[in-house]
């Protein structure tokens, strides 16, 4: 089975089949507008594949996601976000050495420029972090301009891992009218991040290793998941040869979206909601099944996973431990217990394979660790970096690599003649 067989208007077109590592089969439809004229049609590209990449797989029917090849479980168990990151982006775990220097250059990159402090300060301090973040590191290209591909891409990754959690604490201190607190050494990447934003400088302040555990594995969760929208649009970004920093400022903007990662956040604002409408969580269900409604279950349902999203299983186990740990009793939590509980058990959710999704329980942990609900999706944004870097280094490395360029079918107006003004 090499080749698949078209039928087109009384023409038969073979077309190349290839076959991934884990045995999936794509049909190669390159050739085929040259071949035949047409192209093929997927909104929302459900079912077309943009390239072929060696860093993740995900198969959404058995809930399965490893990264380069290591289940998500025993990453989530057993590792530190620093070596995820260096697994992604360079294709390998680190050995002892190498951990050692990666964690040295990330500790000593993570200043920022003095001058992009004056940037924080243009913003009102309603400002979304979000807003904050891309801009931030778009601007990095301001300070650091060699940085398309080919081009000190090493440095330029750390200092993208290392600046990218200043500028998101630094962001939140702003918010509120705190002075913004420096990047410690001696702190682990989640430890530094947690006391950056919770450190006032008027008295000691001890990284709560609940704290700084919890944020490991939510980083670790978060760090990639193959070609999402947010990755394909760093792709597509970085595809115009566009450098480092600018493609990822255009993957939080896509992040950013309800639909995509900012779901964290709404997932609190729905549980919020339920909870102040007299927890009537059985209205919702039947309001979110309601087509003439415009209201989603949000951290429910997946383009991918049909089964479950074994990130919410990890999260969903983890979450009661960290809430219990950290003496927190939110009856949001019971809410989203039971929105669960319901929705599992109700055929639209189940026709429609519909689970919850790795934003459905995050947002309860980011909530009991004391973090502000417009800060999730930027936490998201923190742990899909590495995941982002090294899609856009290996698209940039690909030497068949080409721009982005998809196609259309147009349904306008056939050509028609410009009358003048007093004729129309
Ligand atoms: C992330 O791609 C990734 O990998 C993303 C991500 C990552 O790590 O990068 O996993 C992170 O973005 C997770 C998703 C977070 N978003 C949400 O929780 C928002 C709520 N979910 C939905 O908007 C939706 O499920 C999506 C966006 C996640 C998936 O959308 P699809 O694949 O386009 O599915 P669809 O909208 O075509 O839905 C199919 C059916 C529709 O009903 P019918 O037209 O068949 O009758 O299911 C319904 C939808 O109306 N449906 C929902 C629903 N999600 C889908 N109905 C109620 N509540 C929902 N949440």
């Amino acid at each position: 089975m090499d080749s698949a067989k078209l039928i087109l208007q009384g023409k038969e077109y073979e077309l190349p089949i290839i076959v991934g590592s884990e045995g999936e089969i794509g049909i190669d439809i390159s050739k085929l507008r040259a071949q035949s004229g047409a192209i093929t049609l997927d909104p929302g590209y459900g079912n077309t594949g943009s390239c072929l990449s060696s860093i993740t797989f995900i198969d959404g029917e058995k809930g399965i996601l490893q990264y380069r090849g290591y289940p998500i479980e025993e990453l989530a168990r057993g590792a530190r976000f620093v070596e995820v990151c260096h697994l992604l982006i360079y294709g390998h775990l680190p050995s002892e050495n190498e951990l050692t220097q990666f964690r040295d250059q990330l500790i000593h990159h993570s200043m920022i420029h003095e001058d992009m402090k004056k940037l924080f300060e243009g913003y009102p301090p309603t400002v979304h972090p979000m807003a904050v973040l891309s801009s931030m590191i778009s601007s990095m290209s301001a300070y650091y301009p060699n940085s398309g591909n080919g081009e000190d891409v090493d440095l330029n990754i750390i200092r993208l891992l290392a600046k990218a959690k200043t500028f998101a604490a630094f962001s939140y201190k702003k918010s509120i009218g705190q002075p913004y607190v420096y990047p410690r050494n001696d702190l682990s990447y989640p430890g530094d991040f947690i006391h950056m934003m919770f450190a006032v400088p008027a008295e000691p302040y001890e990284v709560p290793p609940v704290l700084e555990d919890a944020l490991n594995l939510l980083l670790i969760l978060h760090a990639d998941h193959e070609q999402n929208c947010s990755t394909s649009t760093v792709r597509m970004v970085g595809s115009s040869q566009a450098n480092l920093f600018a493609s990822m400022a255009g993957g939080v903007n896509a992040l950013w979206g309800a639909l995509h990662g900012g779901a964290n956040q709404k997932v609190i604002q729905m549980l919020q909601m339920i909870y102040d409408d007299n927890e009537d969580y059985k209205k919702y269900i039947e309001l979110a099944k309601d087509k003439s409604s415009d209201f989603k279950l949000m951290g429910f349902g997946h383009r991918v996973y049909k089964n479950f999203d074994p990130r919410a299983l990890i999260l969903k186990e983890s979450s009661d431990k960290v809430l219990e740990q950290l003496g927190v009793d939110d009856p949001l939590l019971e809410i989203g217990r039971n929105l669960e509980r319901i929705a599992l058990e109700d055929e639209y959710f189940i026709e429609r394979k519909l689970y919850p999704n790795v934003d459905f329980y995050s947002g309860i942990i980011y909530r009991a660790m004391g973090l502000p609900t417009n800060m999730f999706t930027v936490m998201f944004a923190l742990g899909r970096l590495p995941g982002w870097i090294a899609h856009w280094k290996e698209m940039s490395e690909d030497p068949h690599g080409r721009i982005y360029r998809p196609r259309q079918i147009y349904t306008g107006e056939t050509k028609r003649s410009l009358k003048p003004i007093h004729m129309r």
